[in-house]
């Protein structure tokens, strides 16, 4: 099997073009299944599930024409065969995407179970559910699932998914185009992917209102013909980039991509230090924040101490600003330290612990630290955070924290609030 050999530590420095949305491929290529006319795909990224997809079809009869690496140009006229094999649906659990429109266009469709996979058990029940409520029957024969519709044609209906599910959600649309009268989709998946295979099903003369929200509104048409259509930007690809960037303290200009698809990750991104630009519409730059004050070390890490998962951090000002780490070690808290970097495990319950402020930062760090730890901490030398802060006490008593200046100094404002 393939290796990859990585020797790291270098920062990532350049342009890359996103390529197009694997997961909007495939039910796109799954569309072309619907109508006897051609339908061409631009911006297929050619990756090994696209050419599993692409046999697929071929398998079931259509023809596939790539003039061009990333153009699919599918004519499914002459399909002789309606079903998903063992085989494809074993290494590509998305041919169940095939489903969908072979029962709605030829009222038939066989699909192997797909079985255990990586990930989990990863059922199509709530597909097959929504199938018999468009009125097809669903049986299983020596392993495989067979569905049929017994009219020939499916009917819509108002589907409400218990779980919220991609595929399901996309096997729907496709079949429910193609149905007699209108289907409602409620607790629909709002993935981009989904948007984009509306746009494409539309452009094919479909009724789709609705797709990028829970509740889908389709009303089905007599038959769907060819179209034209370019697949979205990968946005798993873009995030998977910029966290390269990220993570290498590089500089990557990433090229072709629709920052509105992963609003989310750029936001919990950028939050955690990244800088992230956007130099046009389709174009980001990032870089770890080069701004990422020191000053907010400390309190980051008392932050990680909660956060799932392994944080590190580097201190690239002061060589020595982590005396905050060992009394956070002594609240219970999971920190190595080596040279400048701190590595935080967490979430970690922190216990109250009488511990030592060491500056101005640190306080506030143990401060935050002892208001998410359980019992009573006591934390000396508090002079350091009176530096900076003023009437911290005051201000977080006002937000409801138990927190009190233990002080013989009557010159103070912070007693009573
Ligand atoms: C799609 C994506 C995959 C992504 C996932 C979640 C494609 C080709 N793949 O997978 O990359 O990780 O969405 O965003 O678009 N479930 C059932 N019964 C069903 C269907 C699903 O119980 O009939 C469960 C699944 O086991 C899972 C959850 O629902 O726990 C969501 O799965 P789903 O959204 O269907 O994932 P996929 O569409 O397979």
């Amino acid at each position: 099997m393939d290796k990859f050999l990585v020797r790291g530590g270098r920062p990532l420095k350049g342009k890359i073009e996103i390529g197009g949305a694997k997961n909007s491929a495939l039910p796109c290529l799954a569309a072309t299944l619907l109508t006897a006319e051609t339908v061409t795909l631009h911006n297929v990224p050619y990756v090994k599930d696209l050419i599993t997809q692409r046999r697929l079809l071929e398998d079931l009869g259509a023809t596939v024409l790539t003039p061009e690496l990333r153009t699919h140009k599918v004519t499914a006229k002459n399909v002789q065969l309606f079903e998903a094999p063992y085989h494809l649906v074993k290494t590509m659990r998305a041919s169940v995407l095939a489903l969908g429109p072979l029962l709605a266009r030829f009222g038939q469709a066989k699909v192997s179970l797909p079985g255990g996979c990586a990930i989990g058990t990863r059922p199509i029940d709530l597909h097959l559910k929504a199938f018999e409520q468009l009125g097809a029957t669903v049986s299983l024969e020596s392993g495989d699932v067979v569905a049929r519709a017994p009219k020939g044609r499916l009917t819509g209906a108002n589907i409400a998914f218990e779980k919220v599910t991609v595929t399901g959600t996309e096997n729907v649309m496709m079949a429910a185009s193609l149905a007699d009268g209108k289907t409602i989709i409620s607790n629909a998946a709002q993935e981009p992917e989904i948007e984009d295979l509306a746009e494409l099903l539309n452009k094919m003369g479909a009724r789709i209102k609705g797709a990028g929200t829970p509740t889908m509104e389709i009303e089905g048409v007599e038959a769907l013909g060819g179209a034209q259509h370019t697949i979205i930007p990968d946005r798993i690809e873009t995030g998977t980039f910029i966290v390269a960037a990220a993570i290498t303290g590089g500089e990557i200009e990433v090229k072709g991509c629709n920052p509105d698809h992963i609003r989310a990750v750029i936001k919990e991104l950028t939050s955690a230090g990244v800088d992230i630009e956007e130099l046009n519409p389709s174009t980001l730059l990032v870089k770890r924040y080069p701004l990422f004050p020191t000053d907010m070390q400390a309190q980051y890490m008392a932050l990680m101490t909660q956060a799932e998962g392994t944080s590190k951090i580097t201190e690239t000002i002061f060589e020595n600003r982590f005396m905050h780490a060992s009394e956070l070690i002594r609240m219970g808290a999971d920190i190595h330290i080596s040279g400048n970097t701190a590595t935080v495990s967490g979430p970690r319950k922190l216990a109250g612990a009488p511990i030592i402020a060491s500056d101005l930062r640190a306080s506030a760090s143990l401060v935050l630290a002892a208001l998410c730890a359980s019992g009573e901490t006591l934390i000396d030398r508090v002079y350091h955070i009176d530096r900076g802060y003023e009437t911290i006490v005051r201000k977080l008593r006002s937000l409801g924290a138990d927190i009190e200046r233990i002080t013989d100094n009557l010159a103070t404002d912070e007693q009573g609030a």
